[in-house]
C-alpha cells in the first residue's frame, strides 16, 4: 500500500484516479472547493495560494504525488495566458523540485495536443512538439521543466474519456447526453485521436509507479478513430439512433482555439516497459457502459459539496 496524493480530484482523470486507488492505497486528494462527504482524505486548498504545496506535501505526507491539476479548456486558457501559464507550467515545475526534495515520486500528466497534427500516422515520444496555441504549449513548457528539475518523474501524455463530476467534461458524455435526447450534433471526420477509458488510464499510471518507470511516456487508447467515429461507437454501444450525429469539419467550426488534426500517439514504448498490450477500445467502452448500469456516475457525482 502506498501513501498517494492527487491533485485535480474534482476533474475528470483526478475523481477516477481516486475511485482507481482508493481501495489498496491510502489516498489524500487536493480540492479547492467541490468535494464534499466522500471515502478519502480531502486538503482544501488553491494550489495557486503561496505555501499551499508544502503545505498538502507536508501535511499527507505521500510516498507518490499524481498532478491532475491543470487549466484544460483550450479556449479558457487561450483567454487567460498568464493562468495558464502558471497552471500548466510553474506549479508542475515547482512540484518536481519539492518532490524531488522530498523523495515522493512524481507523475505529471500532459496532452496528446502538443504536436500540430502535420505528421502522417502516430507520434512517438521521439517526435519534436509544435504547439499550435497557449494550452498546448503551456504543458509542453510543463513536460520540459518537469523532467530538467526532475529527472526520475513521469510525464504522461493522456487523452481519455468517461463520466465526470459535472457530467459535462468528456466527449463521451457530451456524445451519451444529446444521443439520449436525440439532439442534432456534428463530429468532426477530420480530426483523429486515441481516446481511453480514464479508469484504464488511471490504473496504467498505477502500473508505471510499480515499476518505478521515469521520463515522457504516451498514455493513450491503441485505436485511432475520427471525433465523429467516437460518437458513432458509442452510440452503437448505448443502442442510440446514430443518424443524429452530422458528420462535420473542423475546419467549419468556432472554436477559439487553433486545433491539431492529428493527435494520434504510439504507446509502443509504454507497452515495451509494462510488457503487455494497452487495453482495447472495445474493452474500454464495454466498461464505460456497464459503469453507467451499475450507477458509477451517481456514486462518483455523490462526493460533490451541495451547496
Ligand atoms: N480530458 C482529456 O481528455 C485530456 C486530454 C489531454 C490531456 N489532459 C490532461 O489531463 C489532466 C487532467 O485533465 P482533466 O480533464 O481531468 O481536467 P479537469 O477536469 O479540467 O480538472 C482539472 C482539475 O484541476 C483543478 N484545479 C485547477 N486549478 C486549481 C488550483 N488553482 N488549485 C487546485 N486545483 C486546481 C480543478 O479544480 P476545480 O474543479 O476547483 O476547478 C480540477 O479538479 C490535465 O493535465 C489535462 O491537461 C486531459
Amino acid at each position: 500500500m502506498a501513501r498517494i496524493l492527487i491533485t485535480g480530484a474534482s476533474g475528470l482523470l483526478g475523481l477516477n484516479l481516486v475511485q482507481e486507488t482508493m481501495n489498496e492505497h491510502d489516498v489524500h486528494v487536493v480540492d479547492r472547493s467541490k468535494l464534499d462527504n466522500a471515502p478519502f482524505k480531502i486538503l482544501k486548498t488553491d494550489l495557486l495560494n503561496a505555501g499551499a504545496l508544502e503545505f498538502v506535501l507536508d501535511s499527507a505526507k505521500p510516498d507518490w504525488l499524481i498532478n491532475c491539476a491543470a487549466l484544460a479548456d483550450l479556449d479558457v486558457c487561450e483567454d487567460n495566458p498568464l493562468l495558464a501559464r502558471r497552471l500548466n507550467t510553474e506549479l508542475p515545475a515547482q512540484m518536481a523540485r519539492a518532490c524531488k526534495d522530498r523523495g515522493i515520486s512524481f507523475v505529471h500528466i500532459s496532452t496528446d495536443a502538443v504536436f500540430d497534427g502535420e505528421k502522417d500516422g502516430f507520434y512517438t515520444e521521439e517526435d519534436t512538439p509544435n504547439p499550435l496555441g497557449v494550452y498546448p504549449q503551456t504543458k509542453f513548457n510543463g513536460e520540459q521543466t518537469v523532467l530538467s528539475e526532475n529527472p526520475k518523474a513521469i510525464v504522461a501524455r493522456v487523452n481519455f474519456y468517461g463520466w465526470s463530476l459535472s457530467g459535462k467534461r468528456s466527449l463521451a458524455e457530451f456524445f451519451y447526453e444529446n444521443l439520449t435526447h436525440q439532439k442534432s450534433i456534428s463530429g468532426f471526420t477530420d480530426v483523429k485521436f486515441c481516446p481511453m477509458l480514464v479508469n484504464d488510464t488511471a490504473r496504467l499510471l498505477i502500473k508505471m509507479l510499480n515499476k518505478h518507470l521515469s521520463g515522457l511516456y504516451h498514455v493513450v487508447g491503441s485505436q485511432a478513430m475520427s471525433k465523429y467515429q467516437f460518437g458513432v461507437e458509442i452510440a452503437r454501444k448505448f443502442g442510440l439512433k446514430e443518424s443524429v450525429i452530422s458528420p462535420k469539419s473542423i475546419k467549419t467550426s468556432s472554436l477559439t482555439a487553433r486545433r491539431s488534426h492529428n493527435l494520434c500517439l504510439s504507446t509502443q514504448k509504454l507497452s515495451t516497459a509494462l510488457g503487455e498490450s494497452l487495453p482495447q477500445f472495445s474493452t474500454g467502452l464495454q466498461e464505460f457502459y456497464t459503469q453507467l448500469q451499475m450507477g458509477y456516475p451517481q456514486k462518483i457525482r455523490s462526493y460533490q459539496l451541495l451547496r
